[in-house]
């Protein structure tokens, strides 16, 4: 939670960021804390069913897709999620693998590890985008 507070503060528009790990590896629970700590009140729920939950908070617009159970790739166009990818919205991505070649690139991808108490994570930035987030989290 003390991650995600940080990581909340090092947001800015457009940003695309991929969350891997295994299941309950901890991928909602960051984005619920992110919400949390940019002052959002309602319910946080994981988008497994409907894909796609999007919020608004601290004047930013976010969109949290989980595509576990993503299978048709029709269903990208149809569903209209490449609009969601509009250089205002910052679009939190579990399971990014689902739709591999259909996603746009991260500028920062967040994997995480399952450790006996608790998780690591590891931060890549892919973009100069992704780099001054990264910048940010370190300041
Ligand atoms: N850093 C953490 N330390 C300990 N427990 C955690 C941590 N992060 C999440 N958990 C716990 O792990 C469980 C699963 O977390 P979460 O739903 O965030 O996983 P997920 O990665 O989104 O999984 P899925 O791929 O199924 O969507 C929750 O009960 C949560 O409280
Ligand atoms: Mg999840």
């Amino acid at each position: 939670m003390a991650f995600s507070a940080r990581l909340a503060h090092a947001l800015a528009p457009g940003m695309v960021i991929y969350l891997r790990g295994d299941l309950g590896a901890g991928k909602t629970t960051l984005v619920r804390g992110v919400l949390n700590a940019l002052g959002y009140q309602g319910r946080v729920k994981s988008p497994t069913y409907t894909l796609v939950e999007q919020y608004e908070a601290a004047g930013l617009h976010l969109r949290h897709f989980d595509l576990y159970r993503f299978r048709d790739p029709e269903e990208w166009e149809t569903a209209g999620f490449r609009d969601e990818f509009d250089g205002r919205n910052i679009c939190l991505v579990e399971w990014p693998q689902q739709a591999e070649g259909l996603l746009p690139h991260a500028d920062v991808e967040i994997v995480f590890e399952i450790l006996p108490a608790g998780r690591n994570i590891a931060l890549h930035a892919h973009t100069q985008t992704g780099n001054e987030c990264l910048n940010k989290l370190q300041s």
